[in-house]
């Protein structure tokens, strides 16, 4: 299929915006996506035709949405191709973390044991395994991160000792694409491997056993999806294994005054009545990409990347993998002598939306030496011709501080 930007563009009308008199040039995908019309349509579509609590009547409603909650289960899991009952629902990425720190990190990590993160993580993937080495009394591992924004390989073998490591594919900072496929054969047999693929899953094709991974972690609203849905991918044996992470309605096969049984997964980690609007807008969302094609998505956000980075104004310094190959669609720069909150408030009053500061990234910018720094995300519906706004901007910014 060819791939139209302007095309796809119509299916997003929010981009057609006008902020402080200036058209919308949406660069913070990153942080969440803009949703198109086919995903709010079906969210409504949901509401107006199925609405019903899921799992729980044997009335008309609730069977018709429990079909379409679990037909949207396999819609995710084929995407990454996985097996349905290995997709479990939680509310975000940050969530999937925490479930596996309490379920799996509680009752398998032992005193002295070893937990390995990147220097790069976001601090949904660091805090949860503090706590993790604080009540546990276990050791926190980081493979370092170079000047360039990549993983330092020689400390992999980090991983040789460890029970968890846990890597982002993608960095949300630096963009930097891991070599998720080379680390996961490092993991020793008894321990797990923890992909966030919070900015992968959303922007490339992700196959988790090509990958390797025994879980893997990532969010609807970064992939055109609603807020509020989020996805645990676990192998069938290890999801098996682990005891719940909250307790109440629907994981339970039997309750008793003093004792309770639990449903099998993914439904013993589906404590209580879940967004099913969010997932059946998730489900529309990877039709949509679909359609698209994940390679297509990709190629395109390497071109606008690559054309940011041939066209970047003077003084402006950027972070990350200088081989765009090794690089996704973010970009972090800081120009000379601007603070990144600044430059992203002149960038606001000409319409651009980036994010700047730490990117929820703090260890990461302080190993390279940075109080924070300026990202623009892009995704499928951005142009070349935002690119160019962007350094126009940038340009007016230097001008204003006389840099
Ligand atoms: N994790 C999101 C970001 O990088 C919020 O902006």
């Amino acid at each position: 299929m060819m791939f139209d930007v302007e095309k796809i563009r119509k299916d997003f009308p929010i981009l057609d915006l006008r902020v402080n008199g200036k058209p919308l040039v949406y660069l913070d995908s990153a942080a969440t996506s803009q949703k198109p019309l086919q995903v709010l349509d079906a969210v409504r579509n949901y509401y107006l035709t199925s609405n019903s609590n899921v799992h729980r009547g044997v009335h008309y409603l609730s069977e018709q949405a429990t079909i379409v909650f679990e037909k949207a289960r396999k819609t995710i899991a084929s995407f990454i191709n996985a097996n349905p009952e290995e997709i479990v629902f939680t509310k975000n990425s940050t969530e999937a973390l925490n479930l596996l720190m309490y379920s799996y990190g509680m009752s398998k990590i032992k005193e002295g044991d070893r937990i390995v993160l990147s220097e790069m993580e976001h601090h949904s993937n660091i805090v949860p395994w503090q706590q993790l080495a604080i009540r546990k009394k276990a050791e926190l591992s980081y493979i370092p991160v170079n000047k360039e924004g990549i993983l330092e390989e020689n400390a992999f073998s980090l991983m040789e000792k460890a029970s968890i490591t846990s890597i982002m594919h993608i960095s949300n900072a630096l963009g930097t694409i891991n070599p998720i496929g080379k680390m996961a054969p490092l993991a020793k047999e008894n321990s797990v491997f923890i992909v966030d693929a919070s900015q992968s899953v959303p922007h490339m094709p992700i196959d988790v056993k090509k990958l390797g991974c025994d879980f893997l972690v990532f969010t609807g609203h970064k992939m055109l999806g609603p807020m509020g849905i989020g996805i645990l991918y676990g192998k069938k044996e290890l999801l098996e294994e682990m005891p719940p992470f909250l307790f109440g309605g629907e994981m339970i096969t039997e309750v008793h005054k003093y004792s309770s049984k639990w449903s099998t997964p993914p439904q013993k980690f589906e404590a209580g009545t879940p967004d099913v609007g969010a997932v059946i807008g998730l489900a529309k969302a990877i039709d949509y990409l679909s359609s698209i094609g994940m390679e297509n998505i990709h190629s395109h956000e390497k071109e606008l990347v690559s054309y940011a980075l041939e066209t970047a104004p003077e003084n402006v310094e950027i972070y990350g993998p200088k081989d765009s190959s090794k690089r996704a669609g973010i970009l972090s720069f800081n120009v000379k002598g601007i603070h990144s909150h600044d430059l992203s408030t002149i960038l606001d009053s000409e319409g651009i939306a980036i994010r700047a500061g730490n990117h929820c990234a703090q260890p990461l910018h302080e190993k390279l030496g940075l109080p924070g720094s300026a990202r623009a995300s892009f995704y499928l519906y951005n142009t070349k011709e935002e690119v160019d706004a962007l350094w126009k901007g940038v340009e007016k910014a230097k001008k204003l501080f006389g840099v």
